[in-house]
């Protein structure tokens, strides 16, 4: 990890620290993560001084979720440029990091192609590379404006599905300003109803194995003030059968096509759930993570992580490092079956919330509509 180091975030509030930003001390120019490998616990900064570190804190998890994700592979190219590496190469390894979030590559492609249309405008590599931190920046702060654009669209729905009275939602994994330049995905849309007096619970699954829910929609809520409860993944069932779940919002890390959603493995059972109790599953999710060229659920590739997350609970430490550290659970050599992410089909989508407004209900003809209105060519 040479050019990845550890800061700690001194007398900032955690509501100080952004999950990503730019720097450029005189040594150089840097991306500086907080690290979410450590929270709660923590509020630990890692500074990138290359491409190669920002793909070790993307595998690890230090820095995650589909938005994100994309606006860090920007960043990522942009890094490369401004400290003179192959640019290429950078974006092709940052592209490879995590095979599910679209919005990955769509981050890496966008400040390559700038990169790409300045060099060869110019011939100037850094006019070049201020093209890419260009490009990553508009991406940083287009995200930020999608954010609250998700989150308005998706209370309208809300009240619209919903009876009048506090909403009591269940999310899943983590989707708010960890995720996001803004306030997230489905997290801000339960922000915005927390904000309108109209949010009565947030349910929050703990998210196992590495307890994104826990860890950080926890976190999230707590410090937005917003009511929230805990509760293990398997509690899920009972909390429907109890009638205490009114709507189902959460994030996606690609969308195919046909309006199958890939989002944190959890989230297909969630659906079916609400199918059988007659709950709202709602995904709220930018443009970018529709991916047009990935035609449905089974072309998605989901990512498989290593079996000791599963074998043993991950302290948040260690949590995606690979880093032995965590409490064994199951005898050793146990095998265990690790997917980070599920497919659930389109016909148990209720909607998918936009910045570009609500499609529902979800077929390909509808996302084709929302792709052509928000994408002209
Ligand atoms: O493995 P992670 O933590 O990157 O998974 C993240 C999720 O599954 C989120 O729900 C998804 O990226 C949507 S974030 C708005």
């Amino acid at each position: 990890m040479a050019d990845q180091q550890a800061r700690t975030s001194g007398d900032k509030r955690p509501t100080e620290i952004p999950a990503i930003r730019w720097e450029e001390p005189p040594e150089g120019p840097v991306l500086v993560l907080l690290d979410q490998t450590r929270l709660p616990a923590e509020e630990v900064e890692l500074v990138c001084t290359d491409a190669s570190a920002l793909v070790e804190a993307i595998r690890s998890l230090a820095v995650r979720g589909a938005p994100l994700l994309g606006i860090a592979g920007a960043y990522g190219v942009a890094l490369a440029a401004a400290r003179g590496f192959d640019v290429p190469e950078a974006a092709r390894t940052l592209e490879g990091a995590r095979p599910t979030a679209v919005n990955l590559s769509v981050g890496v492609r966008r400040a390559e192609s700038a990169h790409q249309a300045a060099l060869a405008r110019t011939g100037d590599p850094t006019a070049a590379a201020v093209a890419a931190l260009a490009a990553a920046r508009a991406l940083h702060q287009e995200d930020a404006e999608a954010s609250g654009r998700m989150a308005a669209h998706g209370l309208t729905l809300l009240d619209e599905l919903l009876p009048a009275g506090g909403h009591r939602i269940l999310t899943h994994c983590n989707t708010g300003s960890l995720v996001s330049g803004g306030e997230g995905t489905a997290f801000a849309v339960a922000l915005a109803a927390h904000r309108a007096g109209r949010l009565r619970r947030l349910w929050v699954d703990e998210t196992r194995p590495l307890l994104q829910g826990a860890r950080l929609t926890a976190y999230e809520a707590a410090r937005s003030g917003m009511p929230y409860t805990l509760l293990t993944d398997n509690a899920a069932g009972s909390l429907f059968a109890a009638g205490e779940v009114d709507a189902v919002l959460i994030g996606a890390d690609r969308i195919a096509a046909d309006g199958s959603v890939a989002n944190k493995v959890g989230s297909y059972p969630l659906a079916v759930l609400a199918r059988y109790h007659h709950v709202p599953f709602i995904v709220v999710a930018p443009v970018t993570t529709i991916d047009p060229d990935t035609p449905d659920g089974a072309s998605i590739e989901v990512e498989q992580r290593p079996g000791f997350e599963v074998t043993e609970v991950v302290a948040p430490q260690v949590a995606g490092t690979g880093a032995a550290g965590g409490i064994p659970v199951a005898p050793l050599g146990t095998q265990a079956y690790n997917p980070a992410f599920d497919v659930t089909p389109p016909e148990l989508v209720t909607a998918i919330v936009t910045e570009e407004g609500a499609v529902s209900p979800v077929t390909a003809e509808s996302l084709a509509g929302l792709c052509a209105r928000s994408r002209p060519t």
